[in-house]
């Protein structure tokens, strides 16, 4: 793809400012949505919903039929790739991910070394069939999990507070840690590869948990593989487009910026976009990064909330979005709110 792109999103990521910001949502298929909690009856299982083309590209595209967002992002989730790999995964009513715990080299040795792709057909037809019934307008993203936020639940089998038992590994067995890094670098590239293959525009890598790494292990557990897989990906597939996510990195911005890691980089909502937008180094974009809850709230401190986003980020290539993803409570009207007062600056 050599042309200039049209679509809104695609602008932003190549480095040209666009005006009213285009806008998508963390997690904008989900059950803040009644029609989503209606399609997720029907399907039994959440892995069931992931792996269903059919009911997957139905709540991929229940968000855009009713905000018109200028991205969708595929439904899945970044546990697939465990899954994939041999982990069992399931997903717990109100409790959330259970794995079966991986905590050692042997452990390790029983999952597949290469993704086996087979398995994940269904994920690859349904960004297949989004490419077809999706608007022309609206950019669709892929997206993975980075090797150390899904190493966190592989290690734990569910979520932990500070990802403890993850950052212990990490000290007591470095050797299975870089293993386990490792296979994730080489089973999240060869993914993101296929996604674009199958219809993926651009792919964005969540860090959702870089908040819990020291310094001394940040380098190696997320900077260093999020950029051997940007890089991966982008020699495969030179034309991909990479949104990077890393939750409570923004110490390390500036740092993932000059490393060419990503188009652009999604904020958190603890950053201030006016601070951190005039030192991001062109054509490096930007996405981010209202509170979820100012959305939960809305009236006034929403709209001061947009506001202060929208006056930093006129005149750069910035990508409206949430700084994590939309909550369950969250009122589907403030969303309406939301979407109406960023088109309309
Ligand atoms: O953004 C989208 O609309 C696409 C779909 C998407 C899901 N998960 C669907 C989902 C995406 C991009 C994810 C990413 C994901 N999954 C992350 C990274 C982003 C983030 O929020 O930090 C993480 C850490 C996960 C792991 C995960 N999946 C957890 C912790 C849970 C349970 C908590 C929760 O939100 O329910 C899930 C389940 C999950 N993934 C749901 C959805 C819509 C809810 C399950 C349900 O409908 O029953």
């Amino acid at each position: 793809m050599s042309e200039r792109p049209t679509k809104a999103i695609l602008r932003v990521l190549n480095g040209e400012p666009v005006w009213p910001l285009p806008i998508w949502i963390m997690r904008q298929a989900g059950r803040y949505l009644p029609e989503y909690r209606e399609t997720r009856k029907q399907a039994g299982s959440f892995l069931d919903l992931c792996y269903t083309p059919r009911l997957a590209e139905e709540v991929t595209l229940q968000p855009i039929r009713r905000f018109q967002f200028d991205a969708s992002i595929l439904f899945s989730d970044i546990l697939v790739i465990p899954h994939a790999l041999g982990q069992e995964v399931r997903f717990v009513e109100n409790e959330g991910p259970k794995l079966e715990p991986v905590t050692s080299l042997a452990d390790l040795a029983r999952l597949a070394d290469e993704l086996p792709l087979g398995r994940l057909e269904p994920v690859f037809e349904t960004l297949d069939r989004l490419s077809q019934s999706l608007p022309k307008e609206t950019t669709l993203l892929g997206f993975c999990g980075a090797p150390w936020t899904v190493a966190s639940y592989m290690i734990a089998g569910k979520g932990t507070p500070d990802q403890a038992p993850a950052r212990l590994a990490a000290y007591r067995d470095p050797a299975f840690m870089a293993a386990l890094v490792d296979r994730l670098v080489r089973a999240s590239t060869a993914y993101l590869i296929r996604q674009i293959d199958a219809g993926a525009e651009a792919v964005q890598i969540f860090e959702s948990f870089g908040a819990a790494l020291p310094p001394a292990l940040f380098d190696t557990l997320s900077l260093d593989p999020i950029g051997r897989m940007v890089q991966g990906l982008k020699s495969a597939r030179p034309h991909a487009k990479v949104i990077v996510f890393v939750r409570g990195g923004g110490a390390h911005l500036h740092r993932l910026a000059a490393a060419g890691v990503g188009d652009a980089l999604a904020l958190d909502w603890t950053l201030d976009p006016a601070q951190v937008l005039p030192g991001l180094p062109a054509p490096v974009a930007s996405q981010g990064n209202l509170d979820p809850l100012a959305l939960i709230a809305g009236g006034d401190p929403l709209n001061q909330g947009i506001d202060r986003i929208l006056s930093a980020a006129k005149g750069r290539p910035h990508i409206f979005n949430l700084g994590h993803g939309i909550l369950p409570e969250t009122p589907v009207e403030h969303v309406a709110q939301l979407i109406a007062r960023v088109r309309g600056a």
